[in-house]
């Protein structure tokens, strides 16, 4: 494992969260037109309703910042309940001062989705690139929508969800044939562009992810793997989601109490 990678255990998923707010917050006060790269999925919920907090708190504005979505459903509009813009506006941009027009999220409706996939890509470089991303993992180690096999350089494009995938998101739909069978998702190689990348786990269920993704060579068997590949990574954990971490690689994380 490249040793550039900072690991962090919080003791509880909370704790987890408020400390990746903290940092987005941190980073937001230092450069008020950030890019950010933005995640949807159980994990980054609570980390959504601490910047909201912080907002409410007149502690942080997003008046100036940019945001970028890692993924969106193919098939879903903006106002389908299980979209991810719609995830995206209900739990945080309905609740802050962002600008409408400065949150992009890729576009699962478009009738020429590939045309769409490469504007997404060229307005990622027209604001200069993603300063923070906030990714979370899949329990088989998917990044964005980015399942096990898939190139490390590829860039924003449409994809097949696994088996895995569609039943661990059909938690967030009447039933299991309701849950899309393809996205549309940034590549590995678009997010591992981003200036600096905060990737968070909680969990028993993403422990194994979480272990393969820091131990062992970089693989495709884990896309999240090829992040340990790069400097300015950090991988934000509660101690059910490292619980399945070597000694050596526990000896060598940051505690969060
Ligand atoms: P989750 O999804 O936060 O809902 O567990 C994470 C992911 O699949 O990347």
């Amino acid at each position: 494992m490249s040793h550039s990678v900072e690991i962090r255990i919080a003791s509880d998923a909370d704790t987890a969260s408020k400390n990746v707010a903290e940092e987005f917050a941190k980073a937001l006060q230092l450069k008020p037109s950030i890019v950010l790269g933005l995640a949807t999925g159980g994990t980054p919920v609570g980390v959504y309703q601490q910047l909201v907090s912080l907002y409410q708190a007149g502690k942080i504005s997003f008046q100036q910042c940019t945001t970028f979505n890692l993924d969106e459903y193919v098939g879903l509009g903006p106002d389908h309940p299980q979209s991810y813009r719609y995830f995206m506006q209900t739990n945080l941009f309905d609740h802050i001062d962002i600008a409408a027009g400065q949150t992009f999220v890729p576009d699962g409706v478009s009738n020429s989705i590939q045309d769409s996939c490469a504007d997404y890509e060229e307005k990622i470089q027209s604001f200069g690139g993603i300063d923070l991303q906030l990714l979370g993992i899949g329990e088989n180690g998917h990044i964005a929508f980015n399942e096990p096999g898939s190139d490390s350089n590829g860039r924003t494009n449409v994809v097949d969800l696994t088996e895995n995938t569609i039943s661990a998101n059909s938690r967030f739909f009447e039933s299991i044939e309701e849950v899309p069978r393809q996205a549309v998702t940034m590549g590995i190689g678009t997010i591992l562009e981003s200036k600096r990348i905060i990737l968070m786990a909680t969990g028993r269920n993403k422990a194994e992810a979480i272990a393969r993704a820091l131990e062992g060579e970089p693989g495709d068997d884990s896309p999240a793997s090829f992040l340990t590949t790069r400097e300015n990574i950090t991988f934000v954990l509660d101690q059910d989601a490292a619980s399945r971490l070597s000694g050596p690689t526990i000896r060598r994380t940051k505690e969060i109490l």
